[in-house]
């Protein structure tokens, strides 16, 4: 998979409340190496502004809702997350903010790689250059 794309996860309606849940091999297109999640964002704060050299990530609205704009050089996509059974898959090479959170929205990140500093690409001009190479 090399393009951003929405990916349905298993939706068990209960009249006691709802049940999604992620199984590494079967929904996420990639090997899940770390979960990390972002709350508590004052409003109209962002996050991200930057690109991965070789993360992959699955991103998944828990609670609430933002957007997720994604650039993959050749353009700007919005996606407004606002459900918690469906998933954005991202793939390295993206750049990528998220942005609009509701109050106490939590976006989870499901990572395909272990956090390093150095595979993040900070510049979005020597984004578009590596774009390119
Ligand atoms: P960063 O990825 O820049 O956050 P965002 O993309 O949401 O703006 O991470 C913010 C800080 O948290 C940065 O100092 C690195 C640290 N961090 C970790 O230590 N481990 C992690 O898994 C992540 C995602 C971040």
């Amino acid at each position: 998979m090399t393009k951003p794309t929405l990916i349905d996860l298993p939706k068990i309606c209960d009249p006691r409340g709802n049940l999604s849940f992620i199984e590494s091999e079967g929904h996420v297109p990639f090997e899940v190496k770390r979960c990390y999640w972002i709350y508590d964002v004052p409003g109209g704060m962002f996050r991200g502004g930057h690109a991965f050299r070789e993360q992959d990530e699955l991103i998944v609205a828990l609670s609430g809702s933002f957007d997720v704009v994604l650039n993959d050089g050749s353009g700007e996509q919005r996606f407004h997350m606002a459900r918690s059974y469906y998933g954005l898959y991202v793939p390295r090479m993206t750049w990528r903010a998220i942005d609009n959170f509701s109050t106490n929205s939590v976006a989870l990140v499901m990572s395909s790689t272990e956090y390093d500093a150095n595979d993040y690409i900070e510049d979005f001009n020597e984004f578009i250059r590596l774009k390119n190479e």
